[in-house]
């Protein structure tokens, strides 16, 4: 869905208007009148006991959780795994061009994110989480080095590719260890056509929403992943006028089972 800020802004404001909050995602976009709003979106999810299903503090139930379908869904969790983790990730989406060839289309060559920890809004406020990669695709990517980065104490891992195929996330950090392990994409589906075009609502496009599967089986806690409700990361359809190697901004949710 394409939101404009004056819209999120309202949304968000209307929501979090009473919560205690601190600033977790800084930067300079959004420096104004409301930006305290938007700069404190990640926090929202674990300071809320809503409607009491929060039992505890950084605990909550995701029992009952039901993961977004995409338009043609995606093929369901395998039979006995459970929801595991629920994270935004943010980054880009890379790309190469053959500059030697006129009629070239970008190649994907992998991606890196930094994913942060959404588990409890998954369950406590899911309708919020569903609009959070709209987001966090307009805020910069907070960065390892951003030690006063506030956002930093959320996150739960980074994404990244060991080779052209293996999608790795490594969700072990300073801050908690959930796992790690490399990914092969299993099944994909198009992103809805209301879905972003990209930042600014100018670009080519919401990536697609993934399942991926382990590629070693006891080497990761996770078995499955799902990278759903996309915002932005589509290539351009040709390589005219790009560079070699190119990154898109993109973010998404990922869902981790086990
Ligand atoms: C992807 O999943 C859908 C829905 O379960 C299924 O119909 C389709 O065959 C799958 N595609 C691949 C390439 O496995
Ligand atoms: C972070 O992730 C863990 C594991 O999924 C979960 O138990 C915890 O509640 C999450 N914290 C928040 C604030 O969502
Ligand atoms: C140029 O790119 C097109 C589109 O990807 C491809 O079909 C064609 O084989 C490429 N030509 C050469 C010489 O690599
Ligand atoms: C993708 O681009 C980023 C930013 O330039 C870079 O740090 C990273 O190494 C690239 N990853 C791959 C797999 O090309």
């Amino acid at each position: 869905m394409l939101f404009s800020r004056a819209s999120l802004l309202f949304a968000l404001s209307t929501v979090v208007a009473a919560a205690p909050y601190e600033k977790r995602w800084f930067g300079g976009w959004g420096q104004g009148s409301n930006s305290d709003v938007l700069e404190s979106f990640l926090d929202f999810g674990k300071r809320h006991s809503w409607r009491g299903r929060t039992t505890t503090q950084g605990q909550c139930n995701v029992a009952a959780v039901q993961m977004p379908q995409a338009p043609k869904p995606l093929p369901p969790p395998s039979e006995g795994l459970t929801l595991y983790h629920v994270a935004v990730g943010r980054g880009t989406q890379n790309y190469t061009c053959d500059l030697s060839n006129s009629t070239a289309i970008p190649i994907a060559a992998g991606a890196v994110a930094s994913l942060f920890n959404v588990t409890c809004m998954s369950a406590d406020s899911p309708t919020l989480l569903s609009a959070i990669p709209n987001i966090a695709l307009e805020l910069p990517t907070p960065t390892a080095t951003d030690a006063t980065s506030p956002i930093n104490r959320d996150i739960s891992g980074h994404h990244y590719f060991t080779d052209l195929t293996t999608a790795f996330f490594n969700l072990d950090t300073t801050l908690s260890t959930y796992g790690a392990g490399g990914f092969k994409k299993t099944n994909s589906s198009d992103a809805p056509s209301t879905a972003v075009k990209g930042q600014h609502g100018q670009g080519y496009g919401s990536v697609p929403w993934l399942k991926l599967q382990a590629k070693t089986k006891d080497e990761c806690v996770f078995q499955e992943v799902y990278r759903i409700n996309t915002a932005g990361g589509n290539p351009p359809k040709t390589c005219q006028g790009q560079q070699a190697a190119f990154q898109i901004e993109y973010s998404a949710e990922y869902w981790f089972y086990s």
